[in-house]
């Protein structure tokens, strides 16, 4: 590792280099021919990207940080690819995927995203509510980059398990959810129910939230995760699921595009507005656009054999066959 007349690290993952400058990540790598290519992305969308790939884990199956460079997480391992999933440069013979021990890409993911965010840059949060990411290398968010991910065991304000959000806890209203309630719900179990029966006021929760595009579980029965976030401006990645995934838009619209997860070929705009639900299908990959901030529930499916079952046609791609 090295520092660059920019002030920022250089980092090195197999056979792809990752530089930054005052405006973009440079992304480069040799093809099997042994030819070097190379991908430039703004540094802003770069950093949003790498912030939820390195607070998510990798997410579930792929996490493209544009058409060209992404992740897939197989669960022990992570793919690190340029140009595999794109149809154009896959033909051509120009991309490159290797195969990393998860460790081994997290710390170097990890280390990229704390060197290259500069003070008052928060990539979690919404544009409007955050500084540049541009410029010479200046100071550091590491607070904002190393958030604890929000997730409930059971359900949010049960014994134990995942508090409320309130002023007290820093987590004060959003500006666009000023008109939200906040009271919560009576309960009245019978005695000795009273860490069984629970509710919870959800639009309160998530009027509260500080960052965007960031799924927290609010409840857990199982493998079945409810996952509400709130959305405001792009989906920092495009996320190429390896299972059904559903969408219940709560509040406000998201536009989103759909394409093949393989081949990156357009599939539907789907346009949801409240009250609207849509299920993603196993072979998509999707990006959502969201013109005001919005609450959208994602219901994922965690069961950890579920991409296995998939794989070897036992579990279907799509809900639902018409
Ligand atoms: C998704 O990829 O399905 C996804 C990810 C993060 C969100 C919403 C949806 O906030
Ligand atoms: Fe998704």
């Amino acid at each position: 590792m090295s520092t660059n007349q920019h002030g920022y690290q250089d980092f090195t993952l197999g056979g792809f280099t990752f530089r930054r400058d005052e405006y973009f990540a440079h992304i480069a790598w040799t093809t099997g021919a042994g030819k070097p290519m190379s991908h430039t992305m703004d540094a802003g969308s770069f950093l949003r990207a790498l912030m939820r790939d390195v607070a998510w884990g990798f997410f579930y199956g792929g996490v493209n940080f544009d058409q060209v460079i992404g992740t897939t997480n197989r669960y022990q391992t992570v793919d690190l690819y340029a140009g595999t999933y794109n149809a154009t440069m896959k033909e051509a013979g120009i991309d490159r995927l290797e195969n990393f021990p998860t460790e081994q890409i997290k710390l170097v993911f990890e280390q990229m995203l704390d060197d290259w965010t500069n003070e008052g840059f928060d990539p979690f949060a919404a544009p409007q509510e955050t500084g540049s990411a541009y410029g010479r290398r200046h100071g550091n968010n590491t607070a904002k980059i190393t958030r604890a991910r929000e997730l409930a065991t059971r359900c949010v304000g049960m014994k134990d398990d995942l508090p409320l959000r309130s002023d007290a806890r820093g987590a004060p209203v959003n500006r666009a959810f000023a008109d939200v309630a906040q009271e919560q719900p009576e309960l009245h179990p019978e005695p000795g129910f009273e860490n069984e029966v629970h509710a919870f006021n959800l639009f309160g929760f998530l009027s509260r939230s500080q960052v965007t595009w960031n799924p927290s579980f609010t409840s857990v029965v199982k493998y079945s995760f409810m996952c509400p976030t709130t959305e405001e401006h792009i989906l920092p990645i495009i996320h190429a699921n390896d299972r059904v995934e559903w969408f219940f838009q709560m509040t406000d619209e998201i536009h989103w595009d759909c394409g093949d997860k393989t081949t990156g070929k357009p599939l539907a705009r789907v346009i949801m507005k409240a009250g609207d639900m849509a299920a993603m299908p196993a072979y998509c990959r999707h990006q959502g656009y969201s013109p005001k901030r919005s609450m959208l529930l994602v219901w994922e499916n965690g069961s950890p054999n579920l991409v296995y079952e998939i794989e070897k046609g036992e579990s279907p791609e799509v809900p639902v066959k018409f």
